[in-house]
């Protein structure tokens, strides 16, 4: 080959990801593949063909952390047969044990924690590797930008802040993403206009505690969460604002303002609760009663009556008593919420909880069950009350059948509708006719 040709035709190396736990990791696995595409990396789904594996991981509950020495385990052979596969595990898992991960699993060559994803290219031109520091840089800035012609799909996240200040006694949060830090408003504004550019429409806005994010202005001063979404609405070529996870404490009025007036906000609030008792929520630090919630539900129903609101909850903290269980199930009564996420307690170590006696497990597993029956039973009503309405819905990807595209509604949930002429990325008025178990249909508007 002449020298001419070997360098038209330089050697693509694959790249397997696989994503556990929240949003912010698949943004962050997002933003890897595209640092190490820079590498000369491109994305495979087929982990047998890879030159790297990497595992961005979860650590919330025992369980997600579990999973990853399993998946580990059944590495092994692939690594076995390709000595020079490349093994990188990343995310909260990688923060919480560090170079623990190594000595129990020695296929592992890097290990990366949240915060240093963009020293991830140096580390894989290295080969081995533990890097969990805390560096003092924005990692958004250090990551490499991809090409300004790739598409990108009509949905996208898009991380504002990370890391959380709470200390709820539950959480491994602040101790594995850190103490909480907000990107200035600038960095913000035009990683979402870049996002546009490339074809998205809709902008979910991240963070561990996003309602809580407080930015430097363009003139250095700060702004709140509202004024940055209003800011954010202004892009044109952007049709819908999304945010997630929030907390009840943080709903600043501006926040609730801009559900009432800032039409591309969609009417969908995730507001974790974890529990309906004030002696489990104060022992969980969570700093807010149940009236509290409650008032503050009442007045963001007032500023937007048809919002959509859905919560997270642990069963089984230590000390819950019956009674405390019967009163988070009057409160999912109470507010009726769209879905919801509801989790046995894990006991996490370097939490402030992980010292408590535990309740017994089995009462901790009947309470889960009833709470994820009631909570069931108002997701399937939420769901079958669309039907009749007519909705937004954003197409992300063509349907099973020919001519059917699906897409999700303002609501969020999956809406299969036949549209042959439609294409993905269009936004456009559904009329819902039918509620199947975990999706909508319905037809195009007049
Ligand atoms: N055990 C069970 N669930 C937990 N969560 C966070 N920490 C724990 C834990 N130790 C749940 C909370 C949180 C969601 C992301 O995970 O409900 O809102
Ligand atoms: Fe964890 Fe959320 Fe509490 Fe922060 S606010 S400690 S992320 S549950």
């Amino acid at each position: 080959m002449s020298d001419e040709a070997s360098k038209t035709a330089p050697v693509m190396k694959k790249l397997f990801i696989k994503t556990y736990g929240c949003q912010m990791n698949v943004y962050d696995s997002q933003r890897m593949a595209e640092a190490m595409g820079a590498e000369g990396y491109v994305l495979t789904e087929n982990q047998a063909e890879a030159d790297m594996v990497l595992l961005n991981t979860c650590h919330i509950r025992e369980k997600a952390a579990e999973k990853l020495y399993s998946d580990l385990g059944r590495l092994k052979p692939l690594k076995l047969e390709k000595p020079d596969l490349k093994i990188g595990v990343a995310g909260c898992v990688a923060q919480a044990e560090g170079e623990e991960i190594q000595r129990r699993m020695p296929i592992v060559d890097l290990v990366v924690g949240p915060q240093a994803y963009h020293r991830l290219p140096a580390m894989a031109r290295a080969g081995r590797g533990v890097d969990t520091e805390f560096p003092a840089e924005d990692k958004f800035e250090h990551l490499p930008k991809p090409a300004a012609a790739t598409r990108r799909a009509p949905a996208a996240f898009l991380t504002v802040q990370e890391g959380c200040d709470k200390f709820c006694a539950f959480c491994v949060v602040p101790y594995t993403r850190g103490a909480e830090v907000s990107r200035p408003v600038s960095r913000i504004l035009a990683e979402a206009r870049d996002l546009v550019s490339r074809g998205v429409r809709e902008i979910t806005l991240l963070g561990q505690n996003v309602n809580g994010w407080h930015g430097e202005g363009p003139e250095g001063r700060e702004w709140g969460f509202g004024r940055l979404i209003r800011a954010i609405a202004e892009i044109e070529g952007l049709d819908r604002i999304r945010y997630t996870t929030s907390h009840p404490n943080d709903m600043a009025d501006d926040l609730i303002e801009a559900h009432r007036d800032e039409p591309k906000l969609m009417p969908y609030l995730h507001l974790p609760v974890q529990s309906g008792s004030n002696s489990i929520l104060k022992a969980m630090n969570r700093r807010h009663t149940v009236d509290q919630y409650l008032r503050l539900v009442e007045r963001i129903r007032k500023a937007r009556p048809d919002i959509m609101l859905t919560s997270d909850f642990i069963v089984g903290f230590p000390g819950e008593t019956d009674q405390d269980h019967r009163d988070t199930l009057a409160l999912v009564r109470e507010v009726n919420f769209g879905t919801a996420f509801s989790f046995k307690y894990s006991p996490r170590p370097g939490t402030p909880a992980y010292e408590r006696p535990c309740i017994d497990d089995a009462v901790a597993d009947a309470r889960l069950q009833e709470l994820q029956t009631l909570l069931t039973s108002q997701q399937r009503a939420a769901q079958e009350s669309m039907v009749g309405r007519e909705l937004g819905v954003l197409f992300e990807k063509p349907g099973r059948n020919p001519g059917q595209m699906v897409g999700k509604s303002d609501y969020l949930h999956a809406v299969f509708v036949e549209a042959p002429e439609a294409r993905v990325g269009d936004l456009v008025r559904v009329r819902i006719t039918y509620s199947a178990p975990n999706s909508l249909a319905g037809e195009l508007a007049a």
